[in-house]
C-alpha cells in the first residue's frame, strides 16, 4: 500500500498482551503513515544498553517481567514526544501499561487543547489486539530480533530465509529477548493482567476502545487497523 503522509494520525495507541503483535504493527502503522512507533520497551531497553540511570534502574525489573516505575516511564515518553517528529502523530506502542499511565496521557492530550498550534484535542486512537494464550506462547517463545536493524521475526511464523540471520542487515545474527524465557512470561502475564486489563476497561467504559482479532495472520490484522485508521480520517 501506498504511503499516506500528507495528514495528522492519531495519536494511536496499541493494546495487548506481551506477543500480541504490538511492535509488529507499530511498525507497519510507522511505514504506511510516516508517523514515529514510540515503544516503550524498546526505549527502555536502549536504556539498558548505553547503561544510562533509567537503563540501570530498569534493568532488573524488566528481567523480572514486571513493569518499571510511572513516573520513569512517562518523564521519558514525555521526552520522547516532544521531538519534531511527533507532530503529525505517533504510534504509541506499550504505552500506557497503567492506570496511572493512561490518566498521565489523557492530561497531556488534555493540555494539547491549550495550545494554539493544536486546535482540536487529539483523543487517542485505542487499539487493543486480542490473542488467544497458546498463540502468545509461540509468538513469545518462537521470536527472535535483529540487533542491527531491529526487524523481528518468528521462528514458527515468520522465519528468516537463512536460519537465526536477519535477511536485511548483512546477515547480523538474530538475537532472543531476554524476557522471552519461558520463567519470564507468566510474570509479564500477571502484570499485564492486573495492570494492563484495567487500561483497556477504562478505555472501554469511556467508549474509546476498538478491539481486532489480533489472532488473525498479520496481513489481515495490519488491513483491520489500517480500516480502522481510514474510518477514523474519513
Ligand atoms: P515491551 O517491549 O513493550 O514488551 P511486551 O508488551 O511484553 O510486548 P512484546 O514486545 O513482547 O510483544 P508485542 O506485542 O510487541 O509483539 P511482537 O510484535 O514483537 O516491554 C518489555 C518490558 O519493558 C516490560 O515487561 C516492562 O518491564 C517494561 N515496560 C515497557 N513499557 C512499559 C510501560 N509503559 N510501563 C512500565 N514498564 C514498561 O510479536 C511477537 C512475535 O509474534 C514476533 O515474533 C512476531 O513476528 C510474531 N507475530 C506478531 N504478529 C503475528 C501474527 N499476527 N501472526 C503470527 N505471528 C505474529
Amino acid at each position: 500500500m501506498a504511503q499516506e503522509t500528507s495528514r495528522n494520525v492519531g495519536p494511536v495507541v496499541l493494546l495487548g498482551p506481551p506477543g500480541a503483535g504490538k511492535g509488529t504493527q507499530a511498525k507497519r502503522i510507522r511505514e504506511r503513515y510516516g508517523i514515529p512507533q514510540v515503544s516503550t520497551g524498546d526505549l527502555l531497553r536502549q536504556n539498558v544498553v548505553q547503561g544510562t540511570e533509567l537503563g540501570i534502574a530498569a534493568k532488573a525489573v524488566m528481567a523480572r517481567g514486571e513493569l518499571v516505575n510511572d513516573d520513569l516511564v512517562c518523564d521519558m515518553v514525555q521526552q520522547r514526544l516532544v521531538l519534531p517528529d511527533c507532530k503529525r502523530g505517533y504510534v504509541l506502542d506499550g504505552f500506557p501499561r497503567t492506570a496511572a499511565q493512561a490518566g498521565w496521557l489523557d492530561a497531556l492530550l488534555d493540555h494539547e487543547l491549550f495550545d494554539n498550534s493544536r486546535p482540536t484535542r487529539a483523543w487517542p486512537i485505542v487499539i487493543s489486539l486480542d490473542v488467544d494464550y497458546n498463540q502468545l506462547l509461540l509468538r513469545i517463545t518462537g521470536r527472535r530480533s535483529c540487533p542491527t536493524c531491529g526487524r523481528i521475526y518468528n521462528v514458527h511464523f515468520q522465519p528468516p530465509r537463512t536460519d537465526e540471520l536477519c535477511d536485511e542487515a548483512h546477515g547480523t545474527k538474530l538475537v532472543t529477548r531476554n524476557d522471552d524465557r519461558l520463567e519470564v512470561l507468566q510474570p509479564r502475564l500477571t502484570a499485564y493482567q492486573e495492570q494492563t486489563r484495567p487500561v483497556a476497561d477504562y478505555y472501554q467504559r469511556t467508549g474509546r476502545l476498538i478491539s481486532v482479532n489480533g489472532d488473525l495472520p498479520m496481513d489481515d490484522v495490519t488491513g483491520q487497523i489500517f480500516r480502522i485508521l481510514e474510518d477514523h480520517h474519513a
